[in-house]
């Protein structure tokens, strides 16, 4: 049997979006300010259907207890800490306290900052302070790609047996079927190192930049 993909034109993806839950105020400006003050940056946002489906999974699955790697200006977390379950909570880890005073900001607007902790500093390192045992519902990775592999060995077994890790851009612009970069070679090893890693299950979502969701076998 034999399934033709659907391209998704630009037309396509503009009548997606109108046809899905369009961003909140909160939301609109969020992006409107990441672009205008972060014109060579803004691109590492997530899109607005996968905020939605962030925000939609979350609530979906009764989280308590995310993680996220790769903050920027706080699109993602505030779709993640905005679906959280009563009294949850999300640790977001990044590199950078300009990005994240953005995020900072908007969390705050959206009545969400105290649901949320920021940890400064290179995830590779401050992920080892999280609990060892499996005790997140949700993770979300979207920060440096050659660090996805060391996220995700950081990561999975801090997952409860049925918790959901979400890891963006693996689709990588379909630079995976052709890869040159070490990013493009670093996304490659790591799309392999997922679909053979027998303590979960996963999918490879084409949104937007492709977006692998995984659950955590027992
Ligand atoms: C693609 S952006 C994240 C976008 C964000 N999820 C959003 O929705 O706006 C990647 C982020 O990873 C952070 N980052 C890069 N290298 C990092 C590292 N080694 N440890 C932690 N964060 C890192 C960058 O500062 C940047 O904010």
């Amino acid at each position: 049997m034999t399934y033709t993909p659907l391209p998704l034109t630009a037309e396509l993806h503009d009548y997606l979006l109108a046809h899905s839950t369009a961003p909140d105020e909160v939301m609109a400006e969020l992006i409107a300010e990441t672009w205008s003050a972060l014109p060579d940056d803004a691109g590492m946002q997530v899109a607005p259907e996968q905020a939605a489906f962030l925000r939609m999974l979350t609530t979906l699955t009764g989280v308590r207890r995310a993680v996220e790697v790769g903050t920027f200006t706080g699109m993602s977390s505030l779709s993640i800490a905005r679906g959280l379950a009563d009294g949850g909570r999300l640790i977001c880890f990044d590199i950078s306290e300009d990005y994240t005073d953005v995020a900072r900001r908007y969390w705050k607007r959206a009545g969400v900052d105290d649901r949320i902790e920021l940890r400064i500093g290179p995830a590779a390192e401050r992920l080892r302070e999280l609990p060892a045992e499996p005790h997140l519902d949700l993770v979300f990775i979207d920060a440096d790609k050659e660090g996805y592999q060391t996220y995700w060995e950081e990561l999975v077994p801090r997952v409860r047996p049925g918790g959901v890790l979400l890891v963006d851009n693996t689709l990588w612009s379909g630079r995976v079927l052709d890869p040159q970069s070490d990013s493009d070679q670093a996304i490659v090893a790591f799309n392999d190192a997922v679909v053979a890693d027998k303590r979960v299950e996963a999918v490879i979502l084409p949104i937007r930049d492709g977006l692998t969701m995984a659950r955590r076998l027992a």
